[in-house]
């Protein structure tokens, strides 16, 4: 099952090449992506598909445009479009960092360990958090932090690794444990952000961005969670980070409706005006529960209810989801959201759903884990 599905997404890999060109998947519009400059936080999961679909398949089409896209990020970097925001793990993770994995290449090393220096301008040293969006000292953004981070940090892991610096690990530790402080609620379920007081790093309270109320759980934000906690797992050694994706895992596996897709938020009143689905948080949390099972034993309670869920999702996502088949489909998944009370693309492709769902096809398949980490 997963390699007739792997095989339809390279060949639509394959495809896109030609129409995307110079540009990027952003989100879907109809059976086609719009596209964008390299500019926003979403164009390294096209880089990363590349590289996977490279990977797999061994087609030199895709190593050319994987490296061009790497060229890109290089071109980025120097025009500074990478310092507005903290996702700077998501987009040089997925490129410049992939290509050092799978080719050994030094300038990609170098680029790769810029862009960790980039993410660490965004530090603030008094709340000992990373800002998520906005300048320095912004009102409304300066004292924010979000789950999302989870994937940008590690990155900083790795930039200790190749060097040898522990402050690039120290911070995301330390963000890491914020986030499980503050973003994890009791129950497991999650807020989106959190406020920190700028000047005195006091917590002040959750809110959500995309989800559907501020104490609401949105979908994607709990995927983020489970993903990133198990990566700063395996990254720190913690056991509270192993624990903390375990618990988010059986809060969303047990809150799915029955075709076992997520909602864009759990928390949905039976009456909602939009009630959407995210198939992008369902493969966030397919490729997070992958890399959580890798940290348990088969025998330990909760081992098995957890990879029926991962399986679940995944027989889910492409028997029902995915445009297997369709040959005028650009995107993998149907059925993503981004952020519906904003009005934008409630119920498209998008292209990070697109990366995690190859990703998770690739862990079932042949256990590629995508680029997060150095492959022992
Ligand atoms: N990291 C932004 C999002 O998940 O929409």
């Amino acid at each position: 099952m997963w390699k007739h599905a792997i095989e339809d997404a390279i060949v639509k890999i394959q495809r896109n090449i030609g129409r995307f060109g110079d540009r990027y998947p952003h989100v879907g519009n109809g059976r086609q992506y719009s596209l964008i400059e390299n500019e926003d936080w979403t164009n390294g999961f096209w880089s990363g598909m590349l590289w996977l679909g490279y990977e797999y398949s061994g087609d030199r089409r895709l190593l050319d445009a994987a490296r061009k896209t790497v060229d890109s990020f290089r071109s980025r970097m120097e025009q500074g479009i990478v310092l507005d925001h903290h996702d700077i793990g998501f987009l040089y993770s997925l490129s410049s960092k992939a290509q050092w994995i799978v080719e050994r290449d030094t300038n990609a090393r170098e680029l790769t360990l810029l862009a960790a220096d980039c993410l660490m301008a965004r530090w603030r040293r008094q709340g000992e958090y990373f800002q998520a969006w906005g300048p320095e000292g912004d009102t409304a953004e300066g004292g924010r932090i979000i789950i999302d981070c989870l994937l940008n940090l590690p990155l900083l892991y790795w930039a200790s690794e190749q060097t040898g610096k522990p402050v690039y690990k120290t911070a995301a530790e330390l963000q890491a444990n914020k986030s499980r402080r503050y973003l994890v609620r009791g129950d497991a379920s999650s807020y989106h952000t959190f406020f920190f007081n700028q000047e005195t790093g006091e917590p002040i309270g959750g809110a959500t961005h995309q989800g559907y109320t501020n104490g609401s759980t949105w979908t994607r934000g709990q995927a983020w969670g489970i993903y990133g906690f198990a990566l700063s797992y395996r990254l720190t050694g913690d056991p509270q980070f192993l624990d903390t994706s375990k618990r988010m895992a059986r809060y969303f596996l047990e809150h799915l409706p029955e075709d076992g897709v997520a909602y864009w938020d759990f928390n949905l009143p039976p009456d909602a005006e939009r009630p959407y689905r995210d198939s992008s948080a369902s493969a966030i949390a397919a490729a997070g529960l992958h890399e959580l099972l890798s940290h348990l034993d088969e025998k330990e309670p909760g081992y098995a209810y957890l990879r029926s869920g991962l399986l679940n999702t995944m027989e889910a996502l492409v028997s029902h989801y995915s445009t297997i088949g369709d040959e005028q489909a650009e995107g993998l998944l149907k059925h993503g959201s981004y952020h519906v009370r904003g009005g934008q693309a409630p119920d498209e492709y998008m292209i990070w759903g697109d990366y995690f769902y190859l990703e998770a096809l690739l862990r079932l398949e042949n256990g590629i884990g995508g680029y997060w980490y150095e492959r022992g």
